[in-house]
């Protein structure tokens, strides 16, 4: 069997850990790995597969060596920059930033819903924005079997989701709050989280949304292949350290029995349902933290419209939302 190379760029972020943490995990045919950052990491020993490893500094000739794979968690700019050189050298690139998403030559992969985009890339493939992936996994069977007409996201996402300097700012929130003391700078939110819900992730727009709405919103349409369809959403940064949770309100053209909605839920591939709500059993953090599968609960009908149902789906957003699916991605090319 063909043995790989991978490089994995933003190796020192959490998303960057959190790839070594699931590439671990999996016996892949990948012989050699190289691990690239800032220059502010360079040097610095990371410890991985039972060896250490040196993090190399990203730069202009760093793909000279002709990796097979690259998956990229270093901020847009950073994608924008150097994920076309990469794919120009022969590396196919998994981009975990939005930079390619909405273009039309990258497919935007979400192994259980759209595979077969794979084989389309041009050197690069998309991951979708955590918050996306999560849902789709869920929605996708609904629509192939019940055609979605309508999707209302409100979504309630873990400060991991905004790197390291977002974990620090609740981290410090909390040891801030329990000592009663020490004045802390904000690293990355405009306001403490601690506390808190912020309506506000990523920069707003002119029209009032943020640019997190607008990327579920964007991304569910183009995964979807529904130029049209109807989708708004609030995304709200809560004070949780992993994990994203989502109420999803959805109409359907065609009407549905709630069991046998509720069966094809849990026959679908990357799903586990927890709903049973008189035993207070329904999906949470700690449950989906550490799984690459989507947690789904509260099924249940939308009365105020003639077929609609309300979900609560709750995703590891490092893992699923991230790391996990760009490996599901790797794995579908080399295995
Ligand atoms: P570094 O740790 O050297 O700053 P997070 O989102 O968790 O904060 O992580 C961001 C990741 O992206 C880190 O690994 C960070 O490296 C990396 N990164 C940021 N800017 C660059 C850059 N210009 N070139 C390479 N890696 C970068």
């Amino acid at each position: 069997m063909k043995e790989y190379s991978l490089a994995i760029v933003g190796a020192t972020g959490l998303v960057g850990r959190t790839i070594l943490e699931v590439l671990e995990e999996k016996k892949l045919p990948i012989s050699k790995y190289t691990l690239f950052a800032s220059s502010k990491s360079a040097g610095k020993i990371m410890h991985f597969m039972d060896s250490d490893y040196v993090v190399k500094e990203l730069n202009e000739n760093s793909f000279d060596e002709g990796f097979d794979f690259a998956i990229f968690s270093a901020g847009g700019d950073t994608s924008k920059k150097y994920a076309p050189i990469a794919a120009s050298k022969g590396t196919i690139v998994i981009d975990n930033s939005s930079a390619f998403r909405m273009d039309s030559n990258v497919p935007l992969v979400v192994p259980e819903v759209n595979p077969e985009e794979i084989e389309n890339n041009k050197g690069i493939i998309a991951n979708p924005n955590c918050s996306t992936i999560q849902a789709l996994v869920a929605l996708k069977p609904l629509d192939t079997a019940y055609t979605i007409k309508r999707i209302v996201y409100s979504t309630y996402q873990a400060v991991s989701g905004a790197g390291n300097k977002g974990v620090a700012d609740l981290d410090n929130g909390i040891f801030n709050y329990s000592n009663k003391c020490c004045d802390y700078a904000l690293q990355k939110f405009p306001y403490p989280i601690f506390n808190n819900c912020l309506p506000h992730i990523d920069v707003f727009l002119d029209n009032g949304y943020s640019k997190e709405e607008e990327k579920m919103i964007n991304e569910t349409r183009k995964i979807l292949k529904k130029p049209d369809l109807k989708i708004t959403a609030t995304t709200v940064r809560v004070p949780v350290f992993n994990s994203h949770s989502e109420a999803i309100n959805v109409e359907f053209e065609k009407d549905f029995k709630i069991e046998e909605l509720r069966d094809l839920l849990i026959h679908s591939s990357g799903i586990t349902v927890i709903d049973d709500p008189s035993n207070n059993k329904y999906p949470l953090c700690k449950d989906a933290t550490g799984s690459d599968n989507v947690y789904v609960g509260r099924i249940r009908r939308d009365y105020s419209v003639d077929s609609g149902i309300n979900l609560w789906v709750v995703a590891d957003n490092l893992r699923k939302g991230a790391a996990s699916n760009a490996i599901q991605i790797l794995e579908k090319m080399i295995i």
